[in-house]
């Protein structure tokens, strides 16, 4: 039986998010229909809706979506209706990354994730019997419900039943992917220097991160003044505003052997390439930013090799769900990661000024609350 459902539909930069009524499939096997009740909004939606991404529009977006489980298909056994759960990326779980349990780098992460419908071609959404395209991230979240799937949907645990669902549902990407990056990517090392480049969404979540991994110093670097003053807050030990002319002077006198792990999350091309030059022997720099499809990096190839430095190229904070998600709710209970502190929550119908509010910089975490 399909579910009727209400859903922001996305048709370009210019137009603003319209909220129509759409009908959802019944769950497939490998299915899961979820209530939404909060929705995170990321810089990748922004992406999504200015064409930078591979995805059609018109389009229902939402990628860091939390609710409960209504219905579930056959073959799953992992949630039941009922569960509190939150929404992640969708992956193929049978291709080489998979088989490892690197979902980010699944070999079909776009026909999982962005090609408006499943893998198969099939639309999961319909409005007046005509396909709407949705599916992004295996969910479309900006809804009052989505159809999901047994790979990108997870049980929050027991011990976070108090947790409200509009403090759940942003960990699925954002704060994933800039905890991961320092605590599983880069695993960083107590006690070694990180600067991390932009503290939005990722870079404070990277902060609260390398915090609990016991890096130091922790350097936060951006161009607002109220972030760097919330990045102090959660853990970072000296901020630099990147205006600065010397600002890179500063992190050097900081730290005059090096930086063991530079992270960016600004994508800025230069910016990234003299974060290179600050590396320490066997420094590590992580990118995260997006980036122009057509920038190339340019390193000293000898300083490279010499110095036996990586540049990795992070997506998600190589998570691999399952496990990491409730690791990080443990952490949030714990109080080593309090990233509900960079949240504004927003009603569903006011989901254009939500999307304003994160673009202006003066919300680092906007969430759409569903209604009901
Ligand atoms: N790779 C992934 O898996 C993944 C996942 C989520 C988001 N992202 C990307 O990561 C990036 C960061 O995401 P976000 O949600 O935190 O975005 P954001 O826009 O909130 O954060 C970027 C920050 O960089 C700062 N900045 C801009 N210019 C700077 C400069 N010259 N020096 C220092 N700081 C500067 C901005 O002020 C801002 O605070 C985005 O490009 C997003 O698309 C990647
Ligand atoms: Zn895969
Ligand atoms: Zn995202």
């Amino acid at each position: 039986m399909s579910t009727a459902a209400q859903a922001a539909i996305c048709y370009g930069h210019d137009h603003p998010f319209a909220i129509e009524p759409v009908t959802l499939d019944t769950p497939r096997a490998d299915e899961i229909l979820v209530r939404i009740h909060a929705c995170g909004i990321c810089h990748t939606d922004m992406a999504a809706r200015d064409r930078q991404l591979p995805t059609p529009l018109p389009m229902v977006l939402g990628h860091e979506g939390a609710g409960v489980v209504e219905a579930v298909g056959t073959g799953v056994t992992h949630v039941k209706p009922g569960d509190r759960v939150i929404m992640s990326f969708n992956s193929c779980g049978h291709c080489p990354s998979c088989e490892i349990d690197k979902p980010t780098y699944c070999y079909n992460f776009v026909p999982e994730n962005w090609i408006g419908t499943r893998a198969d071609g099939s639309p999961t959404t319909h409005q007046d019997d005509k396909p709407v395209n949705a599916n992004f991230f295996g969910q479309s979240s900006f809804a009052t419900h989505a159809l999901a799937h047994a790979r990108n949907v997870v049980k929050v645990p027991e011990s976070a039943a108090a947790v409200p669902f509009s403090t759940l549902a942003p960990l699925g990407c954002g704060l994933m992917t800039g905890s991961g990056a320092v605590l599983r990517s880069m695993n960083v090392r107590a006690g070694m220097p990180i600067a991390i480049f932009g503290t939005g969404a990722v870079g404070i979540a990277a902060v609260m991160a390398a915090k609990i991994a016991g890096a130091n110093p922790i350097i936060a670097v951006d161009v607002h003044d109220s972030r760097l003053a919330l990045a102090s807050e959660m853990g970072a030990t000296h901020t630099i505003n990147g205006r600065s002319e010397d600002a890179f002077a500063k992190i050097k006198e900081l730290c005059p052997q090096g930086l063991s792990y530079a992270f960016d999350t600004t994508g800025i091309n230069t910016l990234i390439q003299q974060a290179f030059d600050l590396l320490a022997p066997l420094g590590t720099l992580g990118i995260v930013g997006a980036s122009s499809p057509t920038d190339n990096l340019t390193f000293n190839e000898s300083s490279f090799m010499g110095g036996g430095k990586r540049v990795i190229g992070i997506l998600g904070g190589d998570s691999d769900l399952f496990g990491f998600l409730p690791d990080l709710i443990e952490h949030h209970l714990a109080g080593r990661f309090p990233h509900d502190r960079l949240i504004k929550t927003f009603p569903f119908d006011a989901i254009n000024e939500a999307f304003q509010a994160g673009e202006s910089g003066s919300v680092v975490k906007p969430v759409l609350v569903m209604p009901g």
